[in-house]
């Protein structure tokens, strides 16, 4: 909807107001979809002085009929009466006003419009007609002929220049509305993704799989409920377990962590439950275990899948009733604890081959949390990367990554993902030493050489040796070719071949300019 004041208040139409004012003394308005008339902008230093039109909304039917013909404009435009360009109108009266009409997000809001006039050509013919026409009006017979002497009188190429200048201005006020729609879209936008991402600030992606796991953790947080964090290694499963503590009502209370596959069976056990005086060699004094350290906030179990089934039946106790004993003690001791797990193991597989206890698989896994590996969200890539390139160049220049070095980064499929992808970051800040802009040639061999990749990732099993140089050819082929612009002759040069055998391996590695752009 069409916010006439704003648009009044625009300076170009302020502007066009003075013009029309100054030069002819004539009056801009508007009227919106239903024809209701709006005031123009308040030009005060040339204040309008249209004494007829003044007298005529000075009486109640005048005023009628004035509105009356603001709808009839609209009506006239809406029949097809007018284009997209500016229209002359006649008025109740008799006097020419022109209107251009306003269209915003393609749909009619209203005109703006100009005149209150009379036309060189026909002034005798119009002046008879505006005094015959408002005989009936409740007005004084003398005041009404004073004003009709000084309405304006317009050639009809000041006509012509009127018309332009109002079709103009409507142009220009519905550019800067589509710039502002635009900025307020953008705007929009901004806020919502900052919404979304601000309660999860070191979490970086904006990929879809991200996005629904923010929406997913949003949920999360607000209970108390068990979770069970699956994800591939580096996929940030320690960093997202703390987001949903930090998220929740225990956030002041402690999050304590624990790899469950660091100990050994009897060390973990201690480690988790305490232990009493004596409980075994070496246990000289009680210890606290680590479900009591974090009584009343969040436990976070590393690799639950590596825990030992005696252990596990521990857990499903502490899950189930909230108690424990430690070891070697007698008494049972109670704790408020919200367990987050995570694993990057299939513990469902696990419960099938008997390795996992399905108790406790159902206990901790009332909701899961499944991380995207990298590989399935590419397009967090770049923005990760900066994040790291400006999280690893503190206090040192900033370094920017060229855009060949960006396209090995996307293209490889890290198995180690958003880890692997920092430690590369860091690699190459270093590597880059004073260059501040980073190219591929820093890029690690193994990232840089890596071409094939379904979209699954490489696949499991190690390539043997024809294939691993087989890629590496094709590599190396490809690049030398981007380089030389797909000159063959200069690639074959620097790849050092013959230009006969470059032609021989493109087509044998279905090397296509278009393809591998
Ligand atoms: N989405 C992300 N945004 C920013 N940093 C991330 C993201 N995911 C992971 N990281 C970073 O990558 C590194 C590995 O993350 P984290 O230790 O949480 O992964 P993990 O899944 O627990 O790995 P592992 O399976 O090896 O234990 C950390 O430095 C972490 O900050
Ligand atoms: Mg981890």
């Amino acid at each position: 909807m069409q916010d006439w004041k704003e648009l009044a208040g625009l300076r170009v139409i302020r502007r066009m107001a003075e013009i029309v004012n100054k030069r002819w003394n004539l009056g801009v308005g508007f009227a919106d979809s239903s024809g209701a008339l709006i005031r123009g902008p308040e030009v005060t230093r040339f204040a309008t002085h249209r004494p007829f039109c003044e007298l005529i909304k000075s009486c109640r039917e005048g005023r009628k009929r004035c509105s009356q013909t603001a709808i009839g404009m609209i009506e006239h435009h809406n029949s097809g009466g007018g284009g997209e360009g500016a229209v002359a109108y006649t008025c109740h009266a008799g006097l020419t006003e022109i209107y251009v009409p306003v269209k915003s997000d393609g749909e009619e809001q209203g005109l703006i419009l100009a005149g209150g006039m009379f036309t060189e050509r026909h002034v005798r013919r119009q002046r008879e007609k505006v005094l015959s026409s408002c005989a009936d009006l409740d007005l004084p017979a003398e005041e009404l002929q004073k004003a009709v002497r000084k309405i304006t009188v317009l050639s009809d190429e000041a006509q012509e220049y009127l018309r332009d200048l109002l079709e103009l201005v409507v142009r220009e006020t519905l550019v800067y509305q589509e710039e502002i729609a635009h900025k307020e879209r953008r705007l929009d936008r901004l806020t919502r993704e900052l919404a979304e991402r601000s309660s999860y600030r070191n979490i970086i992606g904006k990929s879809p799989p991200m996005r629904e796991l923010y929406r997913l953790l949003d949920k999360v947080a607000g209970t108390d409920a068990t979770v069970l964090i699956e994800g591939e290694n580096g996929t940030g499963k320690e960093l997202v377990s703390r987001a949903i503590h930090f998220n929740s009502s225990r956030k002041n209370k402690p999050v304590v962590v624990q790899n469950c596959s660091a100990f050994n069976d009897n060390l973990l056990d201690s480690e988790l439950f305490g232990h009493a005086r004596g409980a075994f060699t070496g246990a000289v004094g009680t210890k606290k275990g680590l479900f009591e350290v974090a009584d009343g906030g969040t436990f976070f179990l590393d690799e639950i899948g590596d825990m030992s089934p005696a252990l596990q039946v521990k857990l499903l106790r502490i899950l189930q009733e909230g108690t424990f004993i430690p070891v070697g003690s007698t008494q049972t001791r109670k704790v408020d604890v919200r367990i987050i797990a995570a694993t990057h193991r299939d513990l469902k597989k696990m419960v099938e081959q008997g390795l996992f206890r399905e108790d406790l698989y159902y206990r901790i896994n009332v909701i899961t949390v499944a991380l995207p590996p990298l590989r399935k969200r590419r397009e967090d890539i770049p923005v990760l990367a900066e994040y790291f390139l400006a999280k690893h160049s503190q206090g040192k220049r900033k370094c920017q990554l060229l855009s060949s070095c960006m396209e090995r980064l996307m293209d490889y499929h890290w198995p180690g993902n958003v880890r692997e992808l920092e430690n590369e970051i860091e690699r190459l800040l270093v590597l880059c030493s004073d260059d501040r802009q980073i190219g591929e040639e820093f890029v690690s061999p193994r990232i840089r050489y890596e071409i094939y990749h379904d979209g699954e990732g490489a696949s499991s099993e190690a390539p043997g040796l024809p294939q691993a140089i087989e890629r590496l050819e094709r590599t190396m082929i490809l690049d030398h070719l981007k380089q030389a612009r797909w000159n063959k002759t200069k690639a074959a040069i620097t790849l050092g071949i013959s230009r006969r055998n470059l032609i021989r391996k493109v087509k044998a590695f279905e090397l296509d300019r278009r393809r591998n752009r």
